[in-house]
């Protein structure tokens, strides 16, 4: 068997699919075989679930800049490697060859080493959507310093709470950004979250809108003044493929977020191999990916997974509907977008702005269109194919998570079967299964169960930062002997998966994750408050929202007040990407006799199913139910 790295029938996505589940270790070190590796692997697998502890090629030793860059310049060191569309229209564009980025990727590299950095320290990043974020990313990369994005909608609070956890000493950071019309500071955001935690060392400051910024004498820098100190060669560290290559921190549903944990070999190998495959990357073809570098998308389908296959990739520094809700189709027809990645929730609010915005735009560029985040719904599955794939774009629907590393469920555009809503068929070297809730896998079609997956993949979580036991209670320990997802999904007839959402506390707003405790515990702390219970809800737009049932110690009658208070506290401790929907004041929440908070009740009544309830009688107080339906908003 021979696998070639980029698949190009369905005839031949069955063989190769078959072969990956049949010798699975041959299968990837086949693939493996396509990058650079300074030293190959002693053992492709090591696993055991129950632990868990995962390692892909071992005794192999690479470095991931090699592969994204290095590797391209001999024949490709003039073809575009990053076009950086920014937020205004009316500023310039950037485009970075790949020789100018591997240029400024080292030149930052030796501005880190500068710093004092090593290998194996985790640095933060907290940064607009600019492209000294991708430099900054792959600077870590190269000298073997972790990275530990963060993205820029989270509070000081929240920066603070990730950078103790990872113990951070050295922060890259940009004067401000823009979003849209509003211009927002960034430094002073690290100052705040800093403010109390002894051991920064360094904080690398970008300078980007020329906004005023404070420096604190032996702490900030200024990466102008050092920049002009240092080569643009740099050698890359060798790394081992178990090695971190990076932090990301994603919330549960319980606790605090947790930084999950990628490494070096293996994120390369499926990163690289997936965006190659699902999106069917040709040479020339200019990709852009909507999401924020500050989540998991962003990193492996904007940054690790494009360039690895020398591929054009664009970053758009601003926000789908400034100056207007026509953006994204413009910035199309002006980069000849070919492959277009983005979230059902932007979908959504545009199709809601109306067709006129999207009727200026030919989009005669476009070939293939994808989604990732969150379920998508028919109707907006059936705009984006109609009116801006016009007909002719097949959309990749990409099931995956932060700790998944890379997609694990999706058709590979142009080649396998597509069904609206549906994420598809697994990739290669995946084994999904659904369980029961006795944690029996049911193995018939046209069935639905809880989402798992049974055998490991090289992009798989390895650990959650300092906390390996949170990482197998979390994700091992449900079902013994799969990775168990924390999605339910249905299995047609034909065996392609639909992914029907979470069914563990977490809530899925437009996409991004929050743990329901998390939400509560920012409540919690606002004054006035006894306790409260957070649900998602369906939303049109976003796909959930947060509604917030909240019970006051001292009755108010200045509700209104109590509410701002309460966004704002949530504003201060998780960031403005929390804020709920909806908020209710009752007297008490629904709980069992043993004080369990019941929030399937709650939960139906935010979906408006208060006929089907279910038993309420064992309640401790039945009549609070009551209360709740009649002051639903
Ligand atoms: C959801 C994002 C339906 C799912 C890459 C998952 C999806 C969570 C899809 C992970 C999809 C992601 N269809 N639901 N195509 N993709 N999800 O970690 O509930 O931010 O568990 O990773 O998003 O979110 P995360």
């Amino acid at each position: 068997m021979h696998n070639t790295f980029q698949i190009k029938t369905f005839e031949e996505y069955l063989e190769v699919y078959q072969n990956s589940i049949s010798e699975p270790e041959k299968f990837w070190a086949d693939i493996a075989s396509h990058f650079q590796w300074h030293k190959t692997w002693d053992n492709v697998l090591e696993w055991d679930f129950t632990k868990p502890q995962i390692k892909w090629f071992e005794g192999a030793q690479l470095n991931i800049t090699i592969n994204c860059l290095d590797r391209h310049l001999p024949e490709k060191a003039n073809h575009t490697a990053l076009i950086w569309e920014p937020n205004s229209p009316n500023d310039s564009y950037r485009t970075y060859s790949y020789q100018s980025l591997f240029n400024e990727v080292c030149r930052m590299a030796n501005v880190l080493k500068l710093m004092g950095i090593k290998k194996g320290d985790r640095v933060c990043i907290y940064m607009p959507m600019i492209p000294d974020l991708a430099f900054a990313i792959l600077a870590c990369a190269r000298i073997g310093a972790i990275h530990s994005v963060i993205f820029a909608g989270f509070s000081a609070n929240s920066i603070s709470d990730r950078i103790i956890d990872s113990h951070c000493k050295h922060i890259i950071t940009a004067d401000a950004m823009s979003r849209g019309a509003k211009q927002i500071p960034v430094k002073a955001v690290v100052d705040e979250a800093i403010e109390n935690i002894d051991f920064i060392e360094n904080v690398l400051v970008i300078n980007h809108q020329n906004w005023p910024v404070i420096y604190k004498e032996n702490r900030d820098i200024s990466y102008d003044i050092l920049k002009q100190k240092v080569s643009v060669e740099c050698e890359a560290e060798m790394m081992q493929a178990e090695d971190e290559l990076f932090i990301l921190y994603t919330s549960g549903s319980t606790g605090k977020p947790k930084g999950v944990v990628h490494t070096c070999g293996g994120y390369m190998v499926y990163t690289g191999y997936t965006f190659a495959n699902v999106f069917q990357y040709q040479s020339k073809d200019i990709y852009w990916c909507t999401a924020d570098i500050g989540w998991i998308t962003g990193h492996s389908y904007m940054i690790y997974g494009p360039l690895l296959n020398a591929a054009t990739t664009l970053m758009f520094e601003g926000v789908p509907n400034f100056p207007d809700p026509g953006r994204f189709w413009q910035v199309i027809d002006k980069h000849h977008v070919n492959i277009f990645y983005t979230a059902p929730t932007a979908i959504r609010s545009l199709m809601a702005c109306g067709i006129e915005h999207v009727l200026p735009y030919n989009l005669s560029s476009l070939k293939t269109l994808g989604t990732v985040g969150e379920p998508i719904n028919e109707e907006a599955w059936q705009w984006y194919f109609d009116h801006i794939g016009k007909g002719k774009c097949p959309i990749v629907d990409t099931w995956w998570q932060t700790e998944t590393g890379g997609i694990l469920l999706s058709a590979l555009a142009g080649i396998s079967p597509i069904k609206p809503t549906h994420a598809g068929l697994p990739l290669p070297g995946i084994q999904p299964v659904l369980l029961n809730s006795d944690g029996n896998e049911i193995s018939e079609n046209n069935v639905e169960g809880y989402l798992a997956v049974k055998f490991p993949w090289p992009s798989m979580i390895r650990t959650t930062w300092g906390d390996h036991e949170r990482c197998r209670m979390n994700y091992f320990d449900t079902y013994k002997g799969y990775y168990f997802t924390g999605d339910g999904a249905k299995r047609d007839e034909n065996g392609l998966y639909r992914i029907i959402g979470r069914v563990d506390d977490v809530i899925n707003v437009s996409g991004h994750r929050f743990g329901t405790a998390e939400i509560e515990n920012a409540i919690n702390q606002t004054p006035n408050i006894v306790e409260s219970a957070v649900v998602g809800f369906p939303h049109d737009i976003k796909g959930q929202g947060i509604y917030a049932f909240v019970v006051v110690e001292n009755f108010t009658t200045d509700i209104e007040n109590l509410k701002m208070q309460i966004i704002e506290t949530i504003v201060e401790k998780i960031g403005r990407i929390a804020k709920p929907d909806k908020i209710q004041i009752i007297s008490g929440l629904p709980k069992t006799r043993s004080g369990k908070i019941m929030r399937r009740i709650l939960r139906k009544i935010t979906e408006g199913e208060i006929e089907n309830l279910g038993d309420t009688s064992t309640l401790l107080d039945p009549l609070i139910v009551e209360e709740i339906i009649k002051g639903r908003i």
